[in-house]
Formats: C-alpha cells, sequence, structure tokens
C-alpha cells in the first residue's frame, strides 16, 4: 500500500479546527482528509490534563483506525497538553498548534502582546515554557476566553452574549496598550469580524493556522507522504458526535465535503 495516498487526520474538541482544515485544503489540494469534531466533549480548556490526554488518544485511535498517515492536533488545548504522549505512543507523525507568541513578541512596538486562550493552555507547561523563551523585555496579558468556544459551538458566534465577553476580555488589554493580539485557540479565527470591531485597526491580530498547514506540508514532505496526484475532487469526511447544523454552515462555501453525524 502506498501511504501517502491515505489521508490525512485532524481532530479538534470541536468545529473551531475547521479554521485549520481550511488552511491545510488550500495549501495541499492533493490531499484527502478526515476531521474528528469531539463536539460532544467540547470545551477542552476545562478539563484536567489527564482527561484531556484520555480524549486525544481516543481521537488518535479513530484517526488511525481510519488509515490516517499523519494527524494534526487542530487544538491548542489538546496540543499544549497532550502531544508529548501522543508523540511517545503513536509512530505516526503529529503537527501540534500553539499560540504564536514568538510572531507577536517580533511584530510588537508597544512591547505589550495579548494572548487570549482557554485555561488549559494558559495553565500548560508547555505554554508556560514558550513563553519564558520570549524577550523578557515584553509583557504577555495572558486572558482565558472563559465561554467562547461553547458559543461558537452552539452557532452563536454574531451574538449579543458573545460581543459582551470579547467586550469585557479584550477591552483591558487595550487599556494596557497591546498592539498585538494572539489567538490562542484554534475557534477563535471566527470571531475576527467582532474581535476587530472591538480592538480597531491598529492591533495586529494573530493566529497560526497557515502557520499549521505549512509544517504539515513540510513534515509530509520530509517523510515521503506528500500525495503527488494531481486530484481534481479529493475525499474530505467531517464526522461529528452532535448536531451537524453549526458544522454544515461553517463550510457552506466547500463543495465536496462530507459531514456525518456519528456516536464516538
Ligand atoms: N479549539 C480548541 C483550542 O484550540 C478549543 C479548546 C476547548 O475545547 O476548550 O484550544
Amino acid at each position: 500500500m502506498d501511504i501517502s495516498k491515505q489521508p490525512i487526520g485532524i481532530f479538534d474538541s470541536g468545529i473551531g479546527g475547521t479554521s485549520i482544515w481550511k488552511e491545510i485544503f488550500e495549501l495541499l489540494p492533493n490531499e484527502d482528509t478526515i476531521y474528528l469534531s469531539d463536539s460532544k466533549n467540547a470545551p477542552y480548556g476545562e478539563k484536567s490534563k489527564d482527561q484531556i490526554i484520555e480524549l486525544s488518544v481516543k481521537n488518535t485511535e479513530f484517526l488511525i483506525n481510519r488509515g490516517c498517515k499523519l494527524i494534526v492536533v487542530a487544538c491548542n488545548t489538546a496540543t499544549t497538553n497532550a502531544i508529548d504522549y501522543l508523540r511517545n505512543n503513536y509512530t505516526v507523525p503529529f503537527i501540534g498548534i500553539e499560540p504564536a507568541i514568538k510572531p507577536a513578541s517580533l511584530h510588537t512596538k508597544t512591547n505589550v502582546i495579548g494572548i487570549l486562550a482557554t485555561k488549559g493552555t494558559l495553565n500548560s507547561n508547555l505554554f508556560e515554557e514558550s513563553s519564558a523563551r520570549i524577550n523578557k523585555q515584553i509583557t504577555i496579558i495572558e486572558q482565558i476566553g472563559e465561554g467562547l468556544v461553547n458559543l461558537i459551538e452552539n452557532g452563536a458566534i454574531n451574538s449579543e452574549e458573545m460581543t459582551v465577553l470579547l467586550t469585557k476580555y479584550l477591552k483591558p488589554m487595550l487599556t494596557k496598550k497591546i498592539d498585538s493580539l494572539v489567538l490562542g485557540c484554534t475557534h477563535y479565527p471566527y470571531l475576527i469580524p467582532q474581535i476587530r470591531k472591538i480592538v480597531g485597526k491598529d492591533v495586529k491580530i494573530i493566529d497560526s493556522g497557515n502557520a499549521v498547514a505549512r509544517q504539515t506540508k513540510h513534515i509530509l514532505s520530509e517523510y515521503y507522504l506528500l500525495n503527488t496526484n494531481i486530484k481534481f475532487d479529493t475525499s474530505n469526511i467531517f464526522y461529528i458526535n452532535k448536531d451537524k447544523s453549526v458544522l454544515e454552515k461553517i463550510l457552506s462555501n466547500f463543495t465536496g465535503v462530507t459531514i456525518e453525524e456519528i456516536d464516538f
């Protein structure tokens, strides 16, 4: 069997990781993908490290059993808490996503950067280690985005409640003069229009989606796993363990995607 023809597996605690899938889909048009949305267990950010590892193992095995050649952990919370465990226990290559504080630290002029992420990400050792490597002159204002993932999962992206929460989380960062805002959760790129209205045009909003897609391409190529067959219709299957209507809406601009509700 030619493993390079097998799909890329992608998982997240919910539908947010589709922000990463979109980048991969655009950068790697020959690749088949399988996306797993563990929406039933979202948010991961409120769970313990052990619980996040357990769920990440379940998701990984689901994707390996469907023949995935590489797995993208399209969730900052699962990456920062579980990727070491996954890499130590499975042979398939893993790509993770971490908050882009390094690019933000290179961009800032005020030397104050903000990060909006889940409690699980901000409290993780991996995040602590990455923050410790940033230039000491730079202040990082951390904010837990409590409630945001749930609202997105429930389709309330443009709700009044969302605006109230975002304003509460972001206004204090503006008072502290951030000029760069890191979105440390793959759900949050869906909030960029609302965030932009609150922070204004001068704050740079940074997420890691494109970097993850480029790293995926790089690792596939390094492991001789890139699918070099030119294809006009790839297979892109989305499995979700909750109602699929919000996911359908998010993917409505893409043709050739299959969305299946399944119990796992
Ligand atoms: N998309 C996940 C992340 O990037 C959300 C985590 C959660 O479910 O709390 O962190």
